[in-house]
């Protein structure tokens, strides 16, 4: 399976900043978001990454995270000249997948779950067709959202319903099988002029090959589009890292922890973050602690 991680886009509700800086470079509280979402792949032992952004903000990402190898990954880099979409990132990525199964990922998206790594490589090796995320929401009709039967059958997806029959919104985490590339071509841009996620989705729900899991009570997730879920975010991250003396989306823990990197090689990279940092001593605490 080949990671996208999608940071384009325009970032309008974000505007001033974003007129200036990318979206997913912005910090969320102590790390810049794409953090979160490189995390996620991570977890679900993605090494092969494409991160597609625009043109003008690529090379701040590739000076932020090389070729990757620090991590043990293969990160990879691709421009979108404007934002056309999420399934755009398909057509985008269609080379660097190759034959393999692909997890897309938007680089605004946040999930927090101790269980996040054990339940994202079930979900691998279940993939057949498409699997979507869902997560319990307060205020659905903001969202794209799953419908599913009395089992837990996706039934129907929905775009920011008036009158929601469902709580459950569709999370920026997709996980889909080769097929996708050769549907993705065949989607036309929509009334708005973008390549549609949902309408891939429906094509696989229609064809009787999407399936949703649902993230629970037991899991957190944010994206941060708007400064009041940048702030909510944040301070979420904060309260847990305070609380339990851990880090989320310490994209070196997680590759030392997954064993893409040593703990040398992990004390390393701690040092060069800076010992009188509180991330790099957190990152040399878990090398010294672990070693
Ligand atoms: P959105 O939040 O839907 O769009 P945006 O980031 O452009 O923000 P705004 O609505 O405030 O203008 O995008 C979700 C994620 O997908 C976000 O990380 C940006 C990314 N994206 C792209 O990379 N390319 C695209 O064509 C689109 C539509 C989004």
């Amino acid at each position: 399976m080949r990671g996208i991680l999608l940071a384009g886009g325009s970032g309008t509700r974000l505007r001033p900043v974003t007129r200036v800086a990318s979206k997913q470079l912005l910090p969320v509280y102590n790390k810049p978001m794409i953090y979160y979402p490189l995390s996620v792949l991570m977890c679900a032992e993605i090494r092969e990454i494409l991160i597609i952004t625009t043109p003008g903000f690529l090379e701040a990402y590739r000076s932020l995270l090389g070729d990757g190898s620090w991590l043990g990954l293969d990160l990879r880099y691709a421009e979108q000249p404007s934002p056309d979409g999420l399934a755009d990132a398909l057509r985008i990525g269609s080379d660097f997948v190759g034959d393999e199964q692909i997890a897309l990922i938007l680089g605004d998206n946040i999930f927090y779950s101790h269980q996040l790594p054990t339940m994202l490589q079930h979900e691998r090796v279940l993939l057949d067709g498409c699997t979507l995320f869902g997560y319990p929401v307060a205020d659905p009709e903001r969202y794209g959202i799953a419908v599913t039967d009395a089992d837990g059958t996706l039934v129907s997806l929905e775009e920011k319903p008036e009158k929601p029959t469902s709580n459950l919104a569709v999370t920026g985490l997709y996980f889909y099988d080769n097929d996708a590339l050769a549907l993705t071509r065949e989607l036309t841009p929509s009334a708005r002029g973008e390549l549609e996620i949902t309408d891939l989705n429906n094509k696989y729900l229609a064809a009787g090959r999407a399936r949703l899991v649902n993230l629970g009570r037991g899991s957190a997730w944010f994206d941060t589009g708007t400064h009041d879920s940048l702030l909510d975010a944040a301070t979420f991250v904060q309260l847990i890292e305070k609380r339990q003396g851990i880090r989320i989306a310490c994209i070196e823990e997680v590759a030392y922890r997954l064993g893409f990197i040593d703990a040398d090689q992990l004390f390393e990279l701690g040092r060069r973050t800076g010992g009188s940092t509180e991330y790099g001593r957190y990152v040399m605490d878990v090398a010294c602690a672990s070693a």
